[in-house]
């Protein structure tokens, strides 16, 4: 069923899964409530995977959540899958799971079964209960007496004429349903006021299915040698790049273990990257609208909402695909086929130049690989996009394309806190923030971050013309002053160096983030989203390395009141010096809609690069060849 493992960092298997579960299952059997939250690989330690040898001893360990329906206790386990025992097992009191797959399609039966709800949708003259959609939304955490203690959903509704109509054209406006999910039962009716049910038909895939534009020539990308990676389990090589890929329920693609090749040296750059979580906080302070700001990595889990990628449309070229295996909430294994692409393609003009006095031109075509996972997060979807270059920079892009989330709007109306993208139907104005976990490693594991800000000089003896700007450069030495915010008069970014390793030029070697996408946060510090999510409010966190710090938020968001995760680590300010230290960028889309977002949107991007600085002696490029010119390059 699953190949044999050769790597301690390859995720479960199908049958490991089985048997995490089998073991948790024998050993603490919770009866006919038992849910599977996570059977997820229990990463090993770094020294045991920097030391691993092919072939050699491989510890195989599960990771295992899960609750109890009838009385929401939430248990952590820890499997070792060689032994075959259960090695811990602890009860985590005052948290929530993630929402599972299983309570998206309750949430839409218990509600439509609902009386009260079939009265407040009566109220907006609708009684075809089979073509309301109801969303499940995560319910956060507002103090609301009656919600304490549950596993929640709060919901939100549109309706559809027929089963693939685009629902989210017809906002049925101001209702709301809050639903137990352990119950299965509906806890409350929100209703806050209608709006009119928006008609307009907005469907995007079949409008132009007669009337194509007609001059979309093919396209092919041809590799007649095959594509320059290979692929040996879950470890890639290409050009002088090294990077294993994984995969699991609350992260989804996960990137370990990458390195260049410098000469005959593999040099390490980054121990572990990964989403470590999302907020998408809106603005309207109304209705239930106030509530939506969806953690979709920790609420909901983007490894178990990835898509299986197609050939020839998510993904063009020679394209190897890696499946990724989870566990339901049964905790039995299943399978998403073609979770991760790997392919490479063309990048444009790697370096290029033309002596002015000889007219000898120059020039080398860059390409890229790239690693690459699609997740459907109910009416949005999230690409996240891994780049790796010949001139040794990664750059990271989520592309967000999907349904704008969409409200009623009485006609005539001018909305405060949304655009109108179709007559009666508003998108509020919202924010995607993403945080990205980095656990670097420069060079080895002895890292340290410096600021580094550029400054003008004010006019005077030494700046005589008023033209002179040089660097200020500050190490980030704990953890409390390692909280830092974009500056643009500064063009700041933060360098991470090795605390062992020299350039040529004297200099520790290093890598440079660049924020290219900071995101200012909107909610008030003292607001429900902003306490759950305090990552977003800074751009730049640095921790020093603990295993057990992976998510920004916390390892339980749901419903959380908030503090968990970086605030709460932080607090130690733990000294960040020359010592194994992980990296947290927040960043993301500020997202006023338009009307062009509507009835789908079109890819927008967010992101940043990690460019190599002084981590080579020159630029590192000068050793790729020249292109064949195998193809026509001019048309008349
Ligand atoms: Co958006």
């Amino acid at each position: 069923m699953t190949p044999p493992h050769r790597h301690p960092l390859d995720p479960l298997g199908g049958e490991e899964i089985r048997r995490a579960t089998a073991l948790v299952r024998a050993a603490h059997d919770l009866g006919a409530g038992m849910m599977f939250e996570t059977v997820a690989l229990a990463e090993p330690d770094k020294a045991m995977v920097t030391g691993f040898e092919a072939g050699g001893p491989c510890p195989r360990a599960a990771f295992v959540c899960c609750f109890d329906r009838t009385d929401g206790r939430v248990f952590e386990a820890d499997v070792d899958l060689v032994a075959g025992r259960v090695v811990s097992w602890k009860h985590v009191p005052g948290v929530r799971p993630r929402i599972l797959y299983d309570d998206i399609e309750l949430v839409g039966r218990v509600a439509r079964a609902d009386p009260r709800f079939h009265a407040a949708l009566a109220r907006r003259g609708i009684t075809d209960i089979e073509k309301v959609q109801v969303d499940p939304w995560s319910a956060g955490n507002y103090g609301l007496p009656d919600e304490v203690g549950r596993r929640l959903c709060h919901t939100f509704c549109w309706y559809r004429t027929e089963p693939e109509d685009n629902g989210y054209a017809h906002p049925i406006e101001g209702l709301c349903a809050v639903i137990d999910l352990d119950r299965a039962e509906v806890l409350r009716i929100d209703d806050y006021g209608t709006a009119p049910l928006p008609m307009r038909e907005r469907n995007y895939a079949a409008r132009f299915q007669n009337s194509f534009r007609t001059d979309v020539k093919p396209l092919e990308i041809v590799q007649p040698d095959g594509p320059s990676f290979t692929v040996e389990g879950n470890a890639i090589l290409w050009q002088k790049w090294r990077v294993r890929v994984g995969f699991n329920a609350r992260e989804g693609l996960t990137l370990h273990d990458i390195a260049y090749r410098d000469g005959t040296r593999w040099r390490p750059v980054l121990h572990r990257a990964a989403l470590s979580e999302m907020v998408v906080p809106y603005g309207h302070p109304g209705g239930g609208h106030f509530r939506k700001n969806a953690f979709d990595v920790g609420e909901y889990g983007i490894g178990v909402l990835t898509n299986s990628l197609t050939l020839g449309c998510d993904c063009l070229g020679a394209i190897r695909y890696f499946d990724g295996w989870l566990a339901d909430s049964r905790g039995e294994p299943y399978r998403i086929e073609n979770a991760i692409c790997l392919h490479e393609e063309d990048a444009g003009i790697l370096w290029k130049h033309t002596d002015l006095f000889t007219g000898k031109v120059d020039v080398r075509r860059a390409r890229r690989l790239v690693v690459s996972s699609i997740a459907t997060v109910g009416n949005y979807e999230y690409g996240q996009y891994w780049y790796f270059h010949q001139d040794g920079s990664i750059q990271f892009e989520m592309k967000a394309t999907g349904i704008l989330n969409t409200a009623g709007i009485p006609d005539g109306e001018t909305p405060r806190f949304g655009s109108v993208v179709s007559p009666g139907v508003q998108a509020h104005f919202h924010q995607h923030i993403f945080n990205m976990r980095l656990d670097m490693a420069i060079d080895g594991e002895a890292n340290r971050v410096v600021e580094v800000d550029t400054v003008a000089l004010p006019m005077g003896p030494g700046n005589p013309h008023g033209n002179a700007f040089t660097l200020k450069e500050t190490v980030l030495a704990s953890e409390l002053g390692a909280q830092r915010e974009v500056e643009f008069r500064a063009a700041r970014c933060w360098r991470i160096e090795s605390s062992t390793a020299r350039n040529a030029l004297g200099r520790p070697t290093a890598y440079r983030l660049l924020p290219l996408s900071p995101v200012p946060m909107l909610s008030h510090p003292a607001s429900s989203v902003a306490r759950r999510a305090a990552f977003m409010g800074r751009q730049l966190w640095v921790t020093a390395f603990h295993p057990d710090e992976r998510h920004a938020a916390g390892r339980y968001p749901n419903q959380s009141a908030g503090g968990d995760g970086l605030p709460a680590w932080t607090a130690a300010d733990r000294p960040l010096v020359d010592t194994d230290l992980v990296v947290w960028h927040s960043f993301g889309l500020h997202h006023i809609p338009r009307p062009e977002d509507f009835p789908v949107q079109p890819v927008v991007t967010a992101g940043f690069a990690l460019h190599p600085d002084g981590f080579f002696d020159e630029n590192p490029a000068l050793d790729v060849p020249p292109a064949r010119s195998t193809h026509s390059c001019c048309v008349d």
